[in-house]
């Protein structure tokens, strides 16, 4: 087991992002960990890869779909940079049946890469908005925030 390498930095104040983030990193680490170390059969890092990309899938949509009910101002910008991320892991996606191992492990350094520029980035910004909103008590925002992301 990798241990847990999700840094204060990147906490958001925003449990449900914070959790999914964390999740995702995590998954990242584990399968750069397992292809870097060598040794695992490939059908067992093709499930971590499996993991960390089913992780990514969730979290943009989860992620999305709370812009989209809080109102958000910069959803269409953020929602490109999920896109571009997304059409990485798809082409890693299509290729890992045919090609080698070492293209999880490429795949799963650059998400931890980008993550974390895109956490302490577009997210933290729409954290910010989030929490903000809910300290002001806008009704929309503070709804989500408080009733249904902060449970
Ligand atoms: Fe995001
Ligand atoms: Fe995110």
């Amino acid at each position: 087991m990798t241990p847990d390498v999700f840094g204060i930095e990147l906490v958001l104040l925003v449990p449900q992002m914070d959790r999914e983030h964390r999740e995702m990193i995590n998954h990242a680490q584990s399968l750069r960990a397992a292809v870097t170390g060598g040794g695992m059969p490939r059908d067992e890092v093709q499930l971590l890869l499996k993991k960390l990309i089913d992780s990514v899938k969730n979290h943009f949509a989860s992620e999305e779909e709370l812009m989209l009910s809080s109102g958000y101002h910069g959803c269409t910008a953020h929602r490109k940079e999920h896109k571009r991320l997304l059409d990485q892991v798809y082409l890693v996606e299509k290729e890992l049946p045919l090609g080698t191992i070492q293209v999880g492990g490429a795949l799963a350094c650059f998400v931890e890469v980008w993550m974390r520029q895109h956490i302490l980035g577009p997210d933290k910004q729409f954290a910010l908005f989030l929490n903000e909103a809910a300290r002001h008590g806008v009704v929309k925002a503070k709804a989500t925030v408080a009733g249904r992301f902060r449970s």
